[in-house]
């Protein structure tokens, strides 16, 4: 398997067969997580340290669940309890717990920029788990699984990415990794939620869902980010559920057979309507969550076995 990389800090550092390496791993992990026997010891004997400096339900979970299922000894740090409420640096809290000699960390954080720091001072394996507006990694791997399973393939696609693209990390490591896997993007949303100089990512942008929407396989709902924004960028939720939630409407004009996804947490009511996001026949956002779990132990694993063989030399 080829994937020589020390860190897992965004999208934007892997290359296609870097992407298709972790996807084939992960599929294999998907199919051991379906059987009554979940265990594997790919990362027996090392410490996967897990820090969230922002809320999360479905990545941490799933990383935490992908560490003890590969047989890791895993930790998940409190920073509603740690010493970083007394004033302590993010560096310094690192610091601190790479003396204690874990094997992978696994951190998300407000501000962009701040894991790849981070990485520059530690000597384990850094794994970026959602830093401010910039990437996460995992999520975009794990859509990308996703519609791979779906769809059968991941290239060639029109794929919709909906909503709040300026404060989305989501979006971002979206756009670079189905950018990297020659697919046709179109990003729709109101241009207050749109960031400057998008065009030179090679995307089509769209400011009416009915237009952006007609003919796509894959309808890709964003949440407004409220917590990075800091004026207002929308008249009213009402008003903005009218134009830009997906609804049964709306949804027509996606090719039939397009698939619905949502990175969570989902707001129903603002962003999408209920029925659709529970929509078996159309929404994948519970594959989405199932292969989170997948992506995640592939990416350990990769960068489990570069360690070890790091170690060996
Ligand atoms: N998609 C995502 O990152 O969800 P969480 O914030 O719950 O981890």
């Amino acid at each position: 398997m080829s994937f020589s990389h020390r860190h897992l800090l965004g999208i934007e550092h892997l290359a296609p067969t870097d992407i298709v390496t972790i996807l084939d791993l992960a599929d294999t992990y998907a199919e051991l997580n379906r059987r009554p026997n979940k265990h594997s010891d790919a990362l027996a004997g090392l410490t996967q340290i897990n820090m969230f400096f922002e809320n999360s339900t479905r990545t941490q979970a799933s990383f935490e669940l992908a560490g003890k299922r590969l047989g890791a000894d895993v930790m998940n740090m409190s920073m509603q309890t740690s010493s970083v409420k007394k004033g302590e640096t993010l560096i310094d809290t690192a610091m601190t717990l790479n003396a204690m000699h874990p094997d992978l960390l696994v951190v998300r954080h407000p501000s962009s920029g701040a894991v790849d720091l981070l990485a520059q001072k530690v000597n384990c394996a850094v794994l970026n788990a959602g830093d401010g507006k910039h990437e996460h990694p995992t999520q975009a791997l794990l859509d990308a699984l996703t519609i791979r399973r779906a769809k059968g393939r991941l290239h060639r696609l029109n794929v919709a990415i909906c909503g709040d693209i300026a404060h989305s990390r989501v979006a971002r490591s979206n756009i670079l990794l189905l950018g990297k896997m020659e697919n046709r993007i179109r990003l729709i949303g109101p241009p207050t939620l749109m960031p400057s100089g998008i065009g030179e990512f090679g995307v089509e942008v769209y400011e009416d869902m009915n237009e952006g929407l007609k003919d796509v396989d894959v309808v890709m709902m964003l949440r407004l980010q409220k917590e990075r924004m800091d004026g207002g960028f929308i008249p009213s939720e009402r008003e903005y559920y009218h134009r830009y939630g997906l609804d049964a409407e709306k949804l027509a004009k996606a090719a039939p057979d397009a698939i619905v996804m949502h990175p969570g947490p989902m707001n129903r009511g603002v962003e999408i309507d209920g029925t659709i996001a529970d929509d078996i026949n159309r929404s994948v956002i519970q594959d989405q969550v199932e292969m989170g779990v997948a992506v995640r132990m592939a990416a350990m694993d990769l960068l489990a076995r570069n360690l070890r063989e790091r170690s060996a030399a």
